[in-house]
């Protein structure tokens, strides 16, 4: 299958998405609050139907998967997978880091992801198979070899109270052994970054499927690992991700084994 002109429309999907985004920037009158510290801006549905109308105009046929919309059943094996704008906290404080993330399932495999920040004009671009670019260049994973000169990156989900502790103990394991740990406020972001060798290693708990749909193709396809956090492989529907260059996946495996080491140890 040629999954290339798909790929095309999610671009020109995520293009017309940021133009919103750029425009909302700093100029947002309405943050409703989903539950708890969660809240969703005129942004978030904005760009989401700008990036819908794109899409089903090409593809009318195919299923939705959107954060604010939720779910519209379509009669093809295709389903879109987005996230209009990932880093929704970030964005209303205007901190610059936030992207719009889409993604498409043929048959329930990730066959395409794009990852765009409109701000940096940053556009991370997968097709299964085919490895991984920015900005049209191919990326690769960095080839690191220890944790200790790793620099990774976590994120917090909303609900990160229900889980403090396990996300507490595997915070200061890794803080511990490593270089450095990141909290970026964008988990798309977060996975193109591992896939083009800023970061070394990617973990979070509790994300949903338009958190990593995208960044998860694009940091394999860039020579990545991406697995749950117990070697399962990794796809949308699982609790917990991690993504490492490869060279630092049974380091950080360890790490994250909470009943093995905590961080008295
Ligand atoms: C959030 C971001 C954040 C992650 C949260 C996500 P949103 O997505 O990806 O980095 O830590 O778990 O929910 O709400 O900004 O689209
Ligand atoms: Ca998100
Ligand atoms: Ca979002």
């Amino acid at each position: 299958m040629d999954f290339e002109p798909h790929k095309q429309v999610a671009v020109t999907a995520a293009e017309k998405g940021a133009r919103i985004l750029q425009a909302r920037y700093g100029n947002i009158s309405r943050i409703r609050k989903k539950v708890a510290q969660e809240i969703v801006t005129e942004a978030d549905t904005e760009s989401e139907k700008e990036i819908i109308t794109v899409i089903r105009h090409s593809f009318p046929e195919h299923e939705i998967l959107s954060e604010e919309c939720g779910l519209t059943i379509g009669s093809a094996e295709y389903r879109w997978i987005i996230d209009p704008l990932d880093g929704t906290v970030n964005f209303a404080h205007q901190v610059p880091i936030f992207c719009i993330s889409i993604a498409l399932a043929f048959k329930g495999d990730m066959v395409v992801g794009i990852v765009l920040n409109p701000l940096s004009g940053e556009l991370f671009s997968a097709v299964k198979g085919q490895g991984a670019q920015l900005n049209g260049l191919p990326i690769q994973v960095s080839s690191i070899s220890t944790v200790t000169e790793s620099l990774l990156v976590t994120g917090f989900a909303y609900n990160v109270k229900e889980i403090f502790d396990p996300v507490i103990t595997r915070y200061g394991n890794c803080l511990k052994a490593a270089q450095g740990v990141r909290r970026l406020g964008s988990a798309a972001l977060d996975l193109c970054y591992v896939a083009c060798g800023r970061f070394e290693g990617f973990w979070e708990q509790n994300l949903k499927p338009w958190d990593t749909a995208a960044g998860a193709l694009i940091a394999a396809e860039a020579g990545g690992q991406v697995a749950t956090f117990s070697r399962q492989p990794y796809t949308v529907d699982q609790t917990e991700i991690l993504a490492t260059n490869g060279h630092i996946h049974g380091e950080m495996i360890e790490l994250l084994r909470i009943n093995k080491m905590t961080i008295d140890d």
